[in-house]
């Protein structure tokens, strides 16, 4: 029988379609497999569904008979395409289902960090609740402010809806001008990046992390934003430039930021973003419903045992690798 990796214990009822056809061995500890263990693991393996592990160069070269890397997960930036593209593996990816998931939790960032709902949470338990015990805790409104989206992808437009049933003004920059969306929706396109920042009032960046996006945001970014600005990424960590983004909230250039990825993750307990009181973070848990990551991994299974029968993915993040068939 061929033999199935799995780099993440989850959803073991989900797992099980693939137990019939393959040898299927899941990786059993805590969160997803090292990356020392699928390197060993990978070895035998036709097919791997990934859960967030990174799958390099080295992992895919030490793979001879691999047929199909399946990701759970939209973003594929931990999975070396270019590499598995020459070897002729596709890869797939679980796009839509975790899309308007996302957009919640981005939105739900911008509201607790605008209503400083964590810190409302953390100043009750400290018993710190008195008569205008409020006067400590002044948020910002929402409603009627600017958003700036970058990046008008699926999530991004969804993030716009949101605001628009807040009453909020939606500006948004785009490497491509999606009028279609403007129409529909009602959100402005602005063509330069830096108005975009600084006539908003929260910031929202949801484009890909590419070579083009990375430390997209950074010093000079920061430099045209309000100093009441809050920025919300739910995007990838490495759009921002962080030890910027430090600084700026620090000397408070910015009001404050809502994290929900960050540039190494797991975040290093030391990291100096941790110890600032005018940030919010949240372990990359965009699309952490039950329902979406259900979904998710019905598509991974799905992917896989596609790419195992030798059919074409239905996502498949390089197509070209059908190419020459
Ligand atoms: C994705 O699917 O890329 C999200 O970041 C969730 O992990």
């Amino acid at each position: 029988m061929p033999k199935v990796y799995v780099c993440r214990n989850w959803f073991t009822d989900i797992l099980d379609r693939i137990t019939p056809l393959h040898e299927m061995k899941v990786w059993e500890g805590e969160d997803s497999s090292p990356r020392e263990v699928l390197l060993e693991e990978i070895r035998d393996i036709e097919g791997v569904i990934s859960v967030a592990s990174p799958i390099d160069a080295e992992i895919i070269n030490a793979a001879p008979k691999l047929k199909i890397i399946s990701s759970c997960s939209v973003g594929y930036d931990h999975i070396d395409v270019a590499e598995a593209t020459r070897k002729g593996i596709p890869v797939g990816n679980t796009p839509d289902v975790l899309t308007e998931t996302t957009a919640d939790l981005t939105f739900s960032l911008l509201l607790a960090s605008a209503r400083r709902i964590v810190d409302g949470d953390i100043f009750t338990r400290q018993g710190k609740w008195r008569m205008h015990a409020h006067l400590d805790l002044l948020g910002v409104d929402v409603h009627h402010a600017t958003l700036g989206i970058v990046g008008l992808g699926k999530i991004g437009t969804h993030v716009a809806k949101r605001a628009k049933a807040f009453n909020m003004r939606v500006l948004y920059y785009d490497a491509i001008r999606k009028i279609d969306i403007e129409g529909v929706l009602g959100v402005e396109y602005i063509s330069d990046l830096h108005s975009l920042l600084s006539e908003s009032d929260f910031i929202s960046l949801n484009m890909n992390l590419t070579d083009q996006t990375r430390h997209m945001i950074g010093a000079h970014e920061f430099s045209v934003m309000k100093p009441t600005a809050i920025l919300i990424n739910a995007s990838r960590g490495g759009v921002i430039d962080q030890k910027e983004l430090y600084e700026a909230l620090k000397s408070r250039q910015i009001l404050r930021a809502a994290l929900d990825v960050t540039e190494v993750e797991p975040i290093p307990p030391d990291d100096p973003l941790l110890s600032l009181d005018n940030l919010i973070i949240t372990p990359h848990i965009g699309s952490c419903t039950i329902a979406t990551r259900r979904e998710m991994m019905g598509m991974a299974v799905d992917q896989l045992l596609a790419g195992l029968r030798g059919e074409r993915i239905p996502h498949c993040v390089n197509p070209i690798v059908y190419d020459n068939l």
